[in-house]
């Protein structure tokens, strides 16, 4: 059980002490996943969809789906094709364990 939180709701990124699947998952996501979907998860490639404080159940499924050839997208599956069970585990750690408020509009 993960107990560690990142505030990125201001748009600042403070860090914490990270131990576990979501450190190793943040150094995949700075090596291979960044550039489209943020560190933090919030998407800087417009389509690629934002990752922060989502379900981590969900992106391991959209994770396989992309491995597997069920869900396909050009960038997303070629992304996910060499993606280890291990890795796909620790990225889903890391975006999900990102907190995010949200304010439905008045
Ligand atoms: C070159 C850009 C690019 C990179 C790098 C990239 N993605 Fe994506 N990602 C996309 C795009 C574009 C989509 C939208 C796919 C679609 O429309 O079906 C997407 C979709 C996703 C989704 C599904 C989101 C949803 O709401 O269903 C997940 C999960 C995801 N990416 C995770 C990752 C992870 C984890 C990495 C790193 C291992 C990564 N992506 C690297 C471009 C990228």
């Amino acid at each position: 059980m993960l107990c560690l939180v990142v505030a990125a709701s201001a748009g600042s990124f403070h860090e914490a002490a990270w131990a576990g699947d979501a450190a190793a998952g943040r150094v995949k996501v700075r090596a291979a996943c960044q550039t489209c979907h943020g560190e933090d998860g919030k998407a800087s490639l417009p389509g690629a969809g934002n990752l922060s404080g989502q379900q981590k159940e969900y992106l391991i499924g959209q994770l396989r789906a992309f491995r597997s050839g069920s869900r396909r997208n050009e960038q997303m599956s070629i992304i996910a094709k060499p993606l280890t069970d291990a890795e796909i585990e620790n990225v889903s750690e890391w975006y999900s364990s990102i907190q995010v408020t949200v304010e439905a509009p008045k």
